[in-house]
């Protein structure tokens, strides 16, 4: 039996951060062995938001690669590609437009938040409207029975099956089947500062950041208010350290959480203990890192040779899409 096909991408917006590593990438490394899986770089969903400055689109592409890579994704197990080299993607997303009712659109709640919330930058075009259709063209271009995503992103994975289903309807053929999100439960990271890790409160951890800037991190990371000497007996459950040590320290954490109660260990060597452990896990990320983007036309060569592999399936689909609609001669 044939391998069930599992598609994602992410927008190259900058450096991945660990809450995006444990969030997603952490969690299709590890379905690779399992599923046909697709992993892309979404770089026409890029422009939605960030149409007006395009200068780090290129950089942000490559690194989001050497990201891509470092964290264990592997061109000999997935098709890992760049959207904007399949240009089918522009074809599917306009015939896919033609049928996606406007209403649909308009009441997509990220829609409407993002609106609210962008302030001065105006995003109030037909691209970013569309974004969501542009998602499903992505999606069922590749026929995608699984799509790993976050919570966010649920609205537009039930566009993504509405829009299947209304495209079998009026063209009368099972071209699409119905995508189903993949919830896994991921592990939760906070910011440095606590609050969820997020680029736009600057309390990010990046695989980009050196060993250095990832130690200075974790130092001045918010600990127990309540603890002023180090023999105070300290509340774990407030502690942003303890919340890496949960994911960092698996075989520690129930020790650190009794030596804390009771006041044993200190905040700085319970610091120093986590920078030791995120090393162990980071550092040989980071250095992965590096070398990949060391070797700029190397990276570049995966990414063209995915996105020819990518293309091959594209292509086959927009052949059939074609049909159905009865477009062209
Ligand atoms: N919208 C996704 C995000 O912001 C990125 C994305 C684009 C995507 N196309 C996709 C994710 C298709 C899954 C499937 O993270
Ligand atoms: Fe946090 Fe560790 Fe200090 Fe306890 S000892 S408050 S877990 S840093």
């Amino acid at each position: 039996m044939s391998k069930k096909v599992v598609l994602s991408g992410s927008r190259p917006t900058g450096n991945i951060h660990l809450g995006n590593y444990f969030g997603a990438l952490e969690n299709w490394v590890r379905l690779q062995d399992d599923y046909d899986c697709h992993f892309f770089i979404a770089d026409w969903h890029a422009l939605t938001t960030g149409y007006d400055d395009t200068k780090s689109l290129y950089k942000n592409t490559v690194s989001l690669m050497a990201d891509f890579l470092a964290s264990g994704l592997d061109p000999a197990k997935s098709t890992l590609f760049l959207q904007s080299l399949v240009p089918s993607h522009a074809e599917l997303y306009l015939l896919l437009s033609m049928i996606t009712p406007l209403s649909w659109l308009e009441r997509c709640p990220t829609y409407k938040d993002m609106m609210a919330n962008m302030g001065e930058k105006d995003i109030a075009t037909h691209g970013f409207l569309g974004y969501p259709v542009l998602q499903a063209a992505d999606i069922l271009m590749y026929k995608a029975d699984f799509v790993p995503v976050g919570e966010d992103q649920v609205p537009h994975l039930e566009m993504s099956r509405e829009i299947a289903r209304r495209f079998n309807f009026l063209y009368e053929k099972d071209v699409f089947p119905e995508p189903q999100p993949l919830l896994t439960k991921s592990k939760v990271l906070p910011g440095t500062d606590g609050r969820k890790m997020s680029k736009s409160y600057g309390n990010t951890i990046a695989l980009a950041d050196t060993p250095e800037e990832v130690s200075k991190k974790v130092m001045s990371m918010i600990t127990d208010p309540a603890r002023i000497r180090k023999d105070d007996p300290g509340h774990p459950e407030v502690c942003t350290v303890f919340a890496f040590h949960k994911i960092f320290s698996e075989d520690e954490v129930g020790d650190i959480e009794e030596q804390c109660r009771k006041g044993e260990i200190g905040c700085v060597a319970c610091k120093r203990k986590l920078q030791e452990k995120m090393a162990r896990f980071h550092t040989p990320i980071f250095e992965k890192r590096q070398k990949l983007l060391e070797n700029e036309s190397e990276l570049l060569d995966i990414i063209r040779d995915g996105s020819e592999r990518a293309k091959v399936k594209a292509d086959q689909t927009m052949a059939e899409v074609r049909k159905a609609v009865r477009i062209g001669i």
